[in-house]
């Protein structure tokens, strides 16, 4: 069972395999990669003790030998310190310029073992085989990997393409249902900034994308890769296009930094933000009252928070420590209608004021 997608960027290029319960084959999939005989697994504690032998062995039936390694689990390993560890461990084990680095995990694995793929001499290939909802629709694909600096998230990082993803939804079998939410609110921003009929699909499948129905999670991540691949095909650096991957995340990120990271899950802080990026367009004339609506229920369904549990002005304080933000304030990315999002630099204090205020009204204060 699976599917096989491409992102096209030249020499660059590579495959996504979408599959299910097909881990014990892996070693399979990288043969056609000509790699050294040596790879490298980076995992984290918590899915190596669930999968990290299985994917040692499929490894070695295909006639690799496994350098591994696990982190513990957590994002404040995401760090430049964790990397040396790597870089160390990666020496030690005879690791070559053609041997493969295998992120095995979420997210904060993905980003640091290919942060370290993209260094360690110059670059070695990496392989993605991501183990969350949110690491297989977003952080496997695309390219930017990065560790995390105390004054700042992803600060340290650049882009460097996969050679390979592997994503085996039956992994997700296993992952705490809290996170295959949060994981859900970024499938569901790829509906609203990309793909109308994706954004029906997930209306009409939710209940059976959290009962993790295998045939409807391979065609909701090759849905969600595809349209990331075309996002990252026409803009890999973010010149400005895939900017709109970022809907959500201005204000999602404001509720981060007030809450210092340690209520929401990143995908929570998301659901929020998008619904108050859709309050920020109706406010602006760009979209009806009902779409935000819809977008509202959507994650309500899907068990996320809607609501900001703040202030208009604490939000507004924090909006200039934005990462992406240009001059000392954040660019927007707004929904006209579903499937399509405007970037907007000029989005005053008065109108996110007003916004944020109408929500607090309509939906009231609490997450
Ligand atoms: P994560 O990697 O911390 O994983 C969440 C938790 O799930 C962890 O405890 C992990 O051990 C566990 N886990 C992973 N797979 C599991 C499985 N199959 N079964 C049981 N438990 C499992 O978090 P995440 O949400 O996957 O990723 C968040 C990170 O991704 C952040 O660091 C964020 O900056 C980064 N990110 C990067 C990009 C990108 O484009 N590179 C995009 C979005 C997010
Ligand atoms: N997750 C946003 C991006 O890859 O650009």
């Amino acid at each position: 069972m699976g599917v096989e997608l491409k992102v096209n960027l030249g020499q660059r290029s590579y495959p996504i395999f979408i599959v299910s319960s097909q881990l014990p084959h892996l070693g399979r999939y990288l043969i056609p990669l000509s790699l050294a005989s040596r790879v490298f697994v980076i995992t984290d504690e918590v899915v190596g003790r669930l999968y990290g032998e299985q994917v040692t062995r499929a490894l070695r039936d295909a006639g690799f030998e496994v350098l591994y390694q696990e982190l513990p689990d957590g994002e404040e390993y995401k760090s430049l310190e964790s990397a040396g560890q790597l870089y160390t461990r990666a020496l030690e084990g005879g690791v070559e310029r053609r041997s493969a680095m295998i992120a095995l995990g979420g997210g904060v694995i993905g980003d640091l073992a290919g942060f370290v793929a993209a260094t360690y001499m110059r670059g070695v290939p990496l392989v993605q085989v991501p183990t969350t909802l949110l690491a297989q629709v977003d952080s496997s694909v695309g390219g930017k990997v990065a560790v995390n600096h105390p004054l700042g998230k992803n600060m340290i990082g650049c882009f460097y393409q996969p050679r390979l993803v592997f994503a085996d939804v039956a992994t997700l079998k296993t992952l705490p249902l809290r996170e295959i939410r949060a994981g859900l609110a970024e499938v569901i921003k790829y509906g609203v900034i990309r793909d109308k009929d994706f954004f029906e699909f997930l209306e009409e499948n939710l209940e059976k994308i959290l009962r993790l129905d295998q045939d409807v999670l391979i065609e909701v991540v090759k849905r969600s890769c595809a349209i990331k691949a075309g996002i990252v095909e026409k803009d890999e650096t973010e010149q400005e296009l895939r900017a709109i991957l970022n809907f959500g995340h201005t204000i999602g990120h404001a509720l981060e930094v007030l809450t210092k990271y340690r209520v929401y899950r990143h995908g929570e802080a998301v659901a929020a933000g998008m619904v108050a990026a859709a309050a920020i367009a109706e406010e602006k004339g760009l979209c009806g009252p009902d779409l935000t609506m819809r977008l509202a229920g959507i994650l309500e369904h899907a068990g996320l928070p809607v609501r900001i549990p703040f202030k208009a002005e604490e939000i507004i304080e924090v909006l200039p420590r934005d990462k992406k933000a240009q001059g000392g304030w954040p660019r927007f990315v707004l929904p006209v209608a579903l499937g399509r999002v405007v970037i907007d630099a000029d989005v005053g204090r008065d109108v996110i004021r007003s916004a944020l205020e109408r929500c607090r009204a309509e939906r009231g204060e609490l997450s």
